[in-house]
Order: structure tokens, then sequence, then C-alpha cells
């Protein structure tokens, strides 16, 4: 793997080696001293173009954990405010030595552009209302564990009940569903998940109004509704997405009142998922608009677990990446 750009690039062997050592990565979160020599010598630098909390930090704590010299640049602080173009600030810090440049862009496209300019690599943190990879393989990483310790409970009630125990492949994403709700249309969250859980086998029903689904969708080869009601009572997994102001010029929906009755996860809602499923929300959350504090906070709800995930996941993309130190 030279570069990470788009899920769709990844095969399944490639998305089911990244999770596994990402479940490696996992378990030095939870010790006192989080650091591995992996990737003692090699630098990573951050170039964030767009706000970011979680996917920013979470990248730097990858690199910093595995030993690497991680830098970041913004594009305020840097030269790109002088007017210099992305490829000379590319062109620059490439000469430097740079390893691999993990960058998030305003424009869809960009990231792709900017792989074909340089000697390092070169991952996706975000294009636009493209494409977000890393964020995809952290759902796919926080919803396998969710499968699992789900088929691991299964499994003990039923040999207790009657000595039975479920069939493997209980963790695997074939026969599940999953729900991804909201502003599909500015959500480059979206369709990096459609495209990984198209290889990893699951049904994925999309939700949203009329106005907020992308041009194309019908092709996406994903079940697409308004009916919020009637996804909830088929999914494993529920994936709200942020209404993103930001990107909105021009009404997309009446009033957010409205919306909230319509797409919201709301109180009522939380108490009609499917027993076991969970929810997830790739953050920042408008908590009260498309999620209820209710559900964000829920016994059920994987968005902490997310963010914990990203940094295994992103530590486990930089080492498929960069593979070790050159000794
Ligand atoms: C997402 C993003 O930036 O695309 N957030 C994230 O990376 N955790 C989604 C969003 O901004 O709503």
């Amino acid at each position: 793997m030279r570069h990470l750009l788009s899920a769709g690039d990844l095969s399944l062997a490639e998305i089911t080696s990244i999770l596994n050592t990402a479940e490696e990565m996992h378990t030095i979160q939870s010790r006192p001293i989080k650091k591995l020599p992996t990737l003692r010598g090699r630098t990573v630098i951050n170039m964030f173009f767009e706000d970011s909390t979680r996917t920013r930090t979470s990248f730097e704590m990858a690199g910093k954990w595995m030993s690497a010299d991680t830098i970041n640049v913004t594009g305020k602080g840097s030269s790109t405010s002088k007017g210099e173009s992305l490829r000379d600030t590319m062109l620059t810090l490439d000469a430097m030595g740079t390893d691999c440049f993990v960058i998030r862009h305003g424009s869809s496209g960009a990231v792709a552009q900017a792989s074909g300019w340089v000697k390092a690599h070169v991952v996706n943190a975000g294009d636009g209302t493209h494409e977000h990879p890393t964020q995809a393989l952290l759902d796919a990483f926080t919803m396998r564990r969710h499968f699992r310790a789900r088929a691991e409970n299964g499994q003990s009630r039923a040999r207790a009940e009657n000595g039975q125990s479920r069939g493997l492949g209980e963790e695997s994403f074939e026969g599940k569903t999953i729900a991804i709700v909201g502003d599909l249309l500015h959500s480059r969250v979206v369709r990096s998940n459609v495209l990984l859980q198209r290889t990893l086998g699951s049904k994925v029903i999309l939700v949203a109004p009329p106005t907020l689904l992308p041009t194309g969708v019908d092709q996406w080869g994903c079940e697409v509704t308004d009916d919020f009601d009637a996804a909830l009572e088929a999914s494993d997994v529920v994936m709200m997405l942020r209404v993103q102001r930001e990107r909105m010029h021009g009404g997309f929906f009446p009033t957010a009142r409205e919306y909230t009755e319509l797409y919201g996860l709301t109180p009522e809602r939380l108490a009609r998922l499917r027993p076991g499923a969970a929810i997830c929300h790739p953050g920042p959350m408008n908590r009260g608009l498309e999620i209820s504090s209710e559900a964000a906070d829920a016994a059920n709800s994987l968005i902490l677990d997310q963010v914990t995930a990203g940094v295994s996941v992103r530590m486990s993309v930089l080492y498929h990446l960069l593979g070790g130190s050159p000794e």
C-alpha cells in the first residue's frame, strides 16, 4: 500500500489486516506507558486545511505513540496564507525528507492530486465532501468489536440456557444492516463507509430527506429511503451524521424542529432500536438536532469507542504505509 486515498481502494484482505493490527495497537491504549519504537526515525506531517479535533489529534497521537516525529501544518500558519500553492507547499515539505503526509483539505480530490506530486506516502484525512477512509475503517473496527461482543454474549446465554452454542462468524459483516442517517449530501463519512461496507458485505440503508441526497446516490448499491422509522427496525447499527451547516448555502429543510422530528435519533426512536443494536456518530455532534443526548449517552452508544478506535486504526494505517523502522 503506497497511499490511503479512498476506502474503495482497499481489498477485503487489506481491510482485515488493518483492523487486525489495530486490535494489537488497541491494547497499548490502556497501558500507562504508550510508546512503541515501530516508526522511530520516520517523519509524519499532518496538514490540516480544515478544522478538526479528533482526526488531527488521533493522527498525531498515533504517530507519537509509535515514536514517529509528527509535525502539524495548518492553512493559517503556513505559507499557503501568503499565496503559495498547495503544490509548492507540498514539494517544499517533501524536499525536507517527509515520509508521510496526512492531509485534510476542503476541496474534493485535492488529496489524491497531492499524492501525485510527492515521494512521501499520503493519507486522506478528509477531502471536501468526497472521502474520509480512516473514519470508515475506525467505524468498521468499532462495529466489528460490537458484533463480536454481542455474539459472545449470545453464545454464553445460549450455552447457559440449552447447552447450544451459536455458529461461528457472528462477528462478520455479512447479514448485518447498517443505517446511515442524515446529511448525506455533505458527508465524506458516508461515501467512505458505503465503499468499505460494500467490500465487507453488510447491507447499508441510507436515510435522508430528498434535499440532502447526493446526485447519483441510486448508483451506490444501497437502499435509499426517507423513512427513518422503517430503517430503524431493520438495523444492527444506526450511524447518525452531523448536519453540516458550514457547507450549507441555502435551506435544505424547513426548520430544525422538523428535521429532528423526521430524521433525529430522539428518545422515542432510541426506545425502538432493535435489541442489541448500536448507535454511532463520527462527531462532532449537534446534540438536540440529529441526535438527542439520551441517545448519544445511551449504554448502546459506541460514540466514544469510535474515538478510542480512531487512534488504534490510525496507528495501524501508518504502520501499514511506513512498514516499521528501516532497521
Ligand atoms: C467528520 C468529518 O470531518 O468529515 N468528522 C470526523 O472526522 N470525525 C464528520 C463531520 O464533520 O461531521
